[in-house]
């Protein structure tokens, strides 16, 4: 069962934290607070589980490991719901403030007070699933018009979500940077509002939204631990997720906040890239990984800020560990409970199990019978055709 994991190639980049300013100052407490306040009184707000897997923490030699397991969200089954349909909020409230002139109430603009003006206004963004799924659902519950630009290898299932939450859904030629240049040219054009969960100078707004709404999922884990763990491993793709729960763990926890190991796919590696030249890097990609939402060749440079700060790891992870990690994930490998996840969400721990069992790198990122590890399952099963895929052993 380990064998793919024991033989798997991973790269590896260690920096030194400076911990000198953007972990606490990028992404703000306050932000935080306002998200934390706003979403928990959503409609189908419910902390998701934080699942402990103990017989894989016997078998990799270490004290414990717990899996927080996205696909639950809002019915969204990422993650990613909490960032673009808050972003979506905050771009709209800003909007809607040029013609109403105050910031209106956020359950006013829920129930549809504000429904005739918010109707003239057209929120956009680009996708390779799951950001676009939060922006449109953010669309319908804000009441705006949505139009979401996918690339050539993002799922007709995943397309059909968002059509079906009523966004007009655009294919792009080329990969998710090509989507997102096309969003910028279209929002100038059209007077589109961008919602984009990755930013670039004079841009950085709503991605600082989109990762306030991340902290959600990041204090509902703090919450669960009397004492931190001592490594946190995050998946990274224009680096959000990982940067807003870095900044979380960091304003929570201080120094006593977990050891915080970055995850990519060694096919879209922009923050490893960035890492080793120690400013934010773009990687071109030739080949899609199937790690869909990790499919990045550019890094928000905001959270780029934030990793700089206070990563301590870069690892990258082959393809070749995903399938059988999402197996051994639902056959309750070990003996504990069986999970369903997606591909992007797995990843990693994928990085655990491998780094764990690779007394190499076991070594290099510290890991012993003292360990606590705590990883995101950032999704759960987003796109049924690729999870039948892995499931029949066919990727
Ligand atoms: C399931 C899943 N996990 C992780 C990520 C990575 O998040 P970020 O792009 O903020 O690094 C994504 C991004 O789309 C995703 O869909």
């Amino acid at each position: 069962m380990f064998t793919p994991f024991t033989t798997a190639i991973l790269n590896h980049h260690a920096t030194t934290p400076s911990f000198d300013g953007p972990v606490t100052q990028t992404l703000n407490c306050t932000d935080f607070d306002s998200a934390e306040k706003e979403i928990s009184n959503w409609d189908g707000y419910a902390e998701t589980p934080l699942f402990d897997l103990p017989g894989l923490a016997r078998n990799l030699g270490i004290r414990d490991l717990r899996y927080k397991h996205e696909g639950p969200r809002f019915g969204l089954g990422s993650f990613k719901a909490l960032g673009g349909a808050y972003a979506v909020l905050r771009t709209v409230q800003r909007e809607l403030s040029k013609s109403i002139g105050k910031l209106a109430d956020p359950a006013d603009m829920r129930c549809g007070l504000y429904a005739e003006q918010t109707k003239t206004i057209t929120v956009i963004s680009a996708t390779d699933g799951n950001h676009g799924r939060s922006v449109a659902w953010g669309a319908v519950q804000f009441h705006t018009n949505c139009r979401i630009y996918i690339h050539a290898e993002v799922s007709e299932h995943r397309a059909d979500v968002m059509r079906k939450l009523g966004a007009e859904v655009i294919r792009v030629d080329g990969d998710y940077d090509a989507t997102v240049a096309q969003t910028r040219a279209d929002a100038e054009k059209h007077g589109w509002l961008i919602v984009s969960d990755t930013s670039w100078p004079g841009y950085t707004q709503p991605p600082l939204d989109v990762m306030a709404g991340y902290g959600v999922m990041a204090r509902e884990i703090v919450q669960s631990y009397a004492t931190p763990p001592t490594h946190v491993f995050l998946q990274g793709g224009v680096g959000g997720l990982a940067a807003a729960v870095t900044a979380v763990f960091h304003q929570e926890w201080g120094l006593d906040a977990p050891r915080v190991v970055i995850v990519e796919p060694e096919l879209a590696s922009c923050l490893f890239a960035s890492a080793k030249a120690n400013r934010a890097a773009n990687v071109e990609i030739s080949e899609e990984t199937i790690m869909a939402g990790l499919s990045c060749g550019e890094p928000s440079e905001l959270a780029w800020l934030v990793l700089a700060d206070a990563a301590h790891d870069f690892v990258t992870i082959p393809e070749s560990i995903v399938g059988p990690m999402v197996r051994m994930l639902v056959d309750g490998a070990c003996g504990d409970a069986p999970i369903e996840a997606g591909e992007s969400g797995v990843a990693g721990l994928c990085a655990v199990v491998a780094a764990a069992k690779q007394p190499a790198l076991r070594r290099k990122l510290r890991l012993d019978a003292n360990s606590s590890i705590v990883v995101i399952g950032s999704e759960g099963v987003t796109d049924p055709n690729v999870y039948a895929k892995i499931i029949a052993g066919e990727i």
